[in-house]
């Protein structure tokens, strides 16, 4: 985190207020990847902290867990200006945190938003369309990844929140069951 904080590897960080490294457990079963902080986010230092925050905080809620309870980090820990897609040149020099978050956090499942965030970790350019459907595997790390619309787009077209919903529930298929409560 203090290595990200002081990053020099991308021309990002001479724009950026501050870093966004991520919040959450450190051991999450769900590891959140957004695409890159927005106007708040780099004022704030915390990711998806605005309106599409709240809806990805009822989202994860319908599934039974609290931002709390899970790990959200973002493609990019730097906002790029005026919020234009990241470069793939920026997400290469990011990439490595990112890995190593996933690795530290060794989630259970990662759940990608939005188009960007799907197509880095998945080392693809197939639309998000067709990534919504099924599972896939990291292609560097044995980690599950579902694909789901990012919140921001939801807030633009509810319609296909019912869609999303599908999208968590294939999710929530790759969750291990709850450890029963010990007896007394
Ligand atoms: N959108 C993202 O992809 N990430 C954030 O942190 C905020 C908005």
């Amino acid at each position: 985190e203090e290595t990200v904080a002081g990053c020099p590897l991308c021309p990002l960080c001479a724009s950026r207020s501050r870093t966004v490294f991520g919040v959450g457990r450190r051991d999450a079963d769900i590891l959140v990847v957004g695409e890159a902080p927005g106007a708040e986010e780099d004022r704030q230092g915390e990711p998806f902290v605005g309106r599409a925050g709240q809806l990805l905080d009822n989202m994860l809620r319908a599934l039974g867990y609290s931002r709390e309870q899970v790990f959200i980090a973002n493609m990019l820990k730097c906002r790029p200006p005026r919020n234009r897609d990241p470069e793939a040149s920026e997400v290469a020099a990011c990439w490595p945190y990112l890995d190593r978050q996933i690795e530290l956090v060794a989630p259970q499942v990662i759940l990608a938003v939005g188009r960007i965030a799907a197509q880095s970790l998945l080392a693809t350019d197939r639309p998000l369309r067709t990534l919504r459907q099924g599972s896939h595997q990291l292609p560097t790390r044995d980690v599950p990844v579902v694909v789901s619309y990012h919140p921001a787009y939801l807030l633009r077209s509810p319609q296909d929140k019912a869609k999303a919903w599908q999208d968590l529930r294939r999710l929530r298929g790759h969750l291990k069951p709850a450890m029963p409560e010990e007896e007394a």
